[in-house]
Formats: C-alpha cells, structure tokens, sequence
C-alpha cells in the first residue's frame, strides 16, 4: 500500500465515521416521543377486583380494553372482543365477567370462557383461541398502554 492509498483509507475511514455520527442523529430514540406513545390508564391500586375497561386506540378506531389486576398483583389488558364472533364479551349481558378467584373472563353471549392469565378461550365456540392481547406496562405503579403497537387501521 503506497501513501496514497493509505491516506485516501484513512479519509474514507474518518468519511464514514462522520457520517455515522451525523445519521445517528435521526435514528435515536427520543425519550420523549417514546412516552408519547404510552398512555396513562390508572394505578395498579385503582384497579378493581372486577377488573374495569378502558378506551384505546388501534389507528383511528376507538376500542374497548379490559384490565385486570391478578392474584399476585401484575396485570393483564385485553382487548373487549370475543373471539367467536366480533362483540364485547359483555355486549348481550353487561354485568361483571371477569371471576377473579377462578382468574377466568366469560362472554356473555354464548358463554365462551377464556383464561385471564393468557386469554386462552378454555370453552365454548372459540375454544383454543385468544383474546387480543394488549401490551400494558407498570411503572411506579401506574399501568401504561403502549399505543405505537396497539394496531394500525389495516390491523384491527
Ligand atoms: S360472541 Fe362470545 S361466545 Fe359467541
């Protein structure tokens, strides 16, 4: 390798590590648009035993979540649709659905049963398939709903 070559590795070497820097720039995750996405939904502690609903987002559509707080304190976040046919788990009879105690949702309309810990549908129609999960996240006590992976207009 002749000085030429030598210095010209080392401009294209110095070149591309400039560049880097300079597109890592736009590429790094701003800690502030991170939370952007993240939507306050209650405290662990508000909770009810019952579990309580709540409003999201999937794109521009409006849906319906359930959240549950479980046995050892951590919680699940559903969405509110039955797997069998696409209606709340409560549309025919709004009443509590969520047994705590056998850590179970029913659907209200045909009587499906689906296991809070994973929404496995134990029973009924749908048997074998899962209530839509929704990504929630506590910090500090408080339950997040990350919203950026909620779902998009082409994905509800
Ligand atoms: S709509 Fe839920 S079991 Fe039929």
């Amino acid at each position: 390798m002749d000085r030429f070559q030598f210095l010209l590795c080392v401009s294209f070497a110095v070149f591309a590590s400039l560049r880097f820097i300079f597109l890592m720039r736009f590429v790094s995750v701003d800690p502030q648009s991170y939370h952007a996405s993240m939507k306050r939904i209650t405290t662990v502690d508000e909770i009810p035993a019952k579990g309580m609903k709540f409003a999201y987002y999937e794109g521009p559509l409006e849906e319906e979540g359930i959240l549950l707080k479980m046995r050892d304190g951590s919680v699940r976040a559903y969405k509110n649709e039955c797997r069998h046919l696409p209606m709340r788990l409560d549309d025919r009879a709004p009443s509590e659905f969520f047994d705590a105690a056998k850590g179970q949702l029913t659907c209200n309309s045909h009587g499906a049963f689906f296991r809070a810990d994973d929404g496995l549908c134990t029973a009924g129609p749908c048997k074998g398939s899962h209530l839509k999960d929704l990504p929630v996240t506590v910090e500090n006590g408080v339950v997040f709903l990350d919203e950026s992976a909620t779902g998009s207009f082409f994905d509800v």
